[in-house]
């Protein structure tokens, strides 16, 4: 699928409840500044953010500068190697709000992941969408996505945006909702 990617991505969203234009770009994009790793530290130690995703794998210590510089150097060598494709999410004044991933180059079922800022909610929706757009044109064929039966608000964006309730994954601990992007 990594050939199939542009090689430069700036796709404008509007954001539903503000009306705000924001921007979905290819995260090798990001320099690793330190507006932004100022803002991927901020995000990933929001409450919500941090349950989710950070506070079983960094046993309840806080996300750090380390674990930033470990995210732009997976970020850059999965584009380079074509193994995973990270998404970035900007403010209308150019700051990092959000993320999304396709976790695989496998064409036939690529895992998506992504977290928005609580400050810019309302945005996931539409750059859900957009990204389905990046994966189809790639020549993905379907997307899924893994989502503890606890997180709500990461169900209510998958149902909003139509994707199949799959039901829980053999291991027990995620549901597995499904999008096919082309039809079988
Ligand atoms: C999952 C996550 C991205 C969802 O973010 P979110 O801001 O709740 O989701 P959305 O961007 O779709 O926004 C939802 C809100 O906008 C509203 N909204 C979305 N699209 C809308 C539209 N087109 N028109 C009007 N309202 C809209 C929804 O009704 C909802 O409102 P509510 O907050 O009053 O319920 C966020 O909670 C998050 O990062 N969570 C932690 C990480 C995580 O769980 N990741 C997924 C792991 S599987």
């Amino acid at each position: 699928m990594s050939p199939g990617f542009p090689s430069a991505v700036s796709i404008p969203l509007t954001h539903p409840l503000s009306g705000k234009i924001y921007t979905l770009a290819r995260a090798d994009a990001l320099e690793g500044t330190p507006d932004e790793v100022a803002d991927l530290i901020a995000a990933c130690n929001e409450p919500l953010i941090y349950d989710w995703l950070f506070r079983e794998r960094l046993e309840g210590q806080p996300y750090t500068g380390v674990q930033a510089a470990s995210f732009f150097n997976w970020t850059r060598s999965g584009w380079q190697s074509g193994t995973h494709f990270v998404f970035a999410l900007a403010s209308p004044c150019g700051r990092l709000v959000g993320l999304l991933d396709i976790k695989s180059a496998d064409p036939t079922a690529a895992e998506v992941g992504y977290w928005l800022s609580s400050k810019h909610r309302g945005l996931m929706g539409a750059a859900l969408e957009a990204l389905e757009t990046l994966a189809r044109n790639a020549g993905c064929r379907s997307l899924y996505a893994r989502i503890r039966p606890g997180n709500g608000r990461s169900q209510a964006v998958v149902q909003r945006a139509g994707w199949v309730d799959t039901g829980l994954e053999a291991e027990g601990s995620h549901l597995r909702f499904v999008r096919q992007l082309v039809s079988a």
